[in-house]
């Protein structure tokens, strides 16, 4: 694994809690109101002030999207105060915005920082997905076999019957055959609408009672995902899926060269990382944001790969305080 020379993941870690924090707090008025952009555009300006207050030289490879796209948190931003250690950021301001939106479960601001150069610049394109948690061999499942033989392979490992597996799937035409095939195994499937992040966050998650995380979503989070999983244990695969010509230029303006490399956890994040993530909707692996007359109250759980460290940590923010205002 790289040295990382000049990255205190340590200190880096509470700065980072604050920047998902910040983002948080800022969609909270806008949760269940019908308004994804307007819930999304208010997490981005919060993380963007609150990053910019760190002590880092900072490149957004996992943002947005490209320049001309987003004006703000676009790939390739540099973010920090321009003091301190470079590094890349991966995030996703609002992970869930129609979550949000809606006030479903699961929406979630989120943040993972790395030494320069060690995420994956993932193109905004599709991304095929597999991950279960920690504690079985390496290889057990992989993106060749079959949704069902994953299913029996996984069980075997487990010691347990098909029957006891739970798989996380989101719920898409897309992947209407790969339900039925898994529905063959007697297995449960948990289906979401939204938010992969969070669906292979619950395979590292025991309490959540899913084994296994398969199925299709962003390439960006794909990154995401894989460096919660870093920091949990566990085991993720990836491979990126084109649909069409301007996809296929969009990898390679990335600087990815081979298009059907199958990426690990490893792969995507080659050296430690540290992730934050912030609860906006409740959800099965964070509280979302209590709202009460006089303040707001977050929860974030905040992981660094280094010690495999897990922190929960609760903010309870006196309401008239606006995010991203120094105080
Ligand atoms: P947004 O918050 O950007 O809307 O993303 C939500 C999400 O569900 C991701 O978690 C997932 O990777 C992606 O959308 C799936 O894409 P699609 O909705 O096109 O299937």
């Amino acid at each position: 694994m790289a040295e990382l020379t000049g990255f205190n993941d340590r200190m880096l870690s509470l700065g980072l809690a604050r920047v998902s924090e910040a983002a948080a707090l800022a969609s909270a008025r806008l949760i269940g109101r019908g308004d994804e952009k307007a819930a999304d555009q208010a997490a981005v300006n919060a993380m963007r002030d609150q990053l910019n207050a760190l002590d880092i030289k900072g490149t957004v490879v996992i943002g947005e999207g490209e320049r001309d796209e987003a004006p703000m948190l676009y790939i390739g931003e540099e973010v920090g105060s321009g003091k301190g250690p470079e590094v890349d950021i991966a995030l996703d301001p609002l992970e869930g915005t129609t979550l949000t939106a809606k006030d479903m479960p699961n929406a979630l601001t989120v943040i993972a920082m790395a030494p320069r150069g060690t995420l994956l610049h993932a193109p905004d394109v599709y991304m095929e997905k597999l991950a279960i948690g920690p504690g079985y061999k390496t290889g057990v499942v992989t993106l060749t076999m079959s949704p069902s033989e994953r299913v029996s392979a996984l069980a075997a490992a487990k010691g347990c019957s098909t029957h006891d597996i739970t798989v996380c799937v989101l719920e898409r035409p897309r992947h209407e055959e790969m339900i039925a095939e898994l529905r063959t195994t007697g297995c449960a499937i948990r289906l979401i609408t939204d938010g992969d992040v969070a669906g292979v966050i619950h395979c590292a998650e025991p309490s959540t009672g899913i084994d296994m995380y398969m199925g299709s979503g962003g390439a960006p989070e794909g990154v995401l995902a894989a460096s919660a999983l870093k920091c949990m244990g566990g085991q993720m695969f990836g491979k990126l899926l084109f649909r069409n010509d301007d996809e296929r230029g969009r990898a390679k303006k990335a600087g990815i060269t081979n298009l059907d490399r199958v990426y690990t956890r490893d792969d995507m994040v080659t050296a430690d990382v540290i992730f934050a993530a912030t609860g906006v909707t409740d959800g099965s692996i964070l509280h979302g944001i209590k709202r009460e007359p006089t303040h707001l109250t977050t929860e974030t759980i905040l992981m660094r790969s280094k010690t495999g460290s897990v922190r929960r940590m609760s903010y309870r923010n006196p309401r008239e305080w606006s995010p991203g205002h120094a105080r």
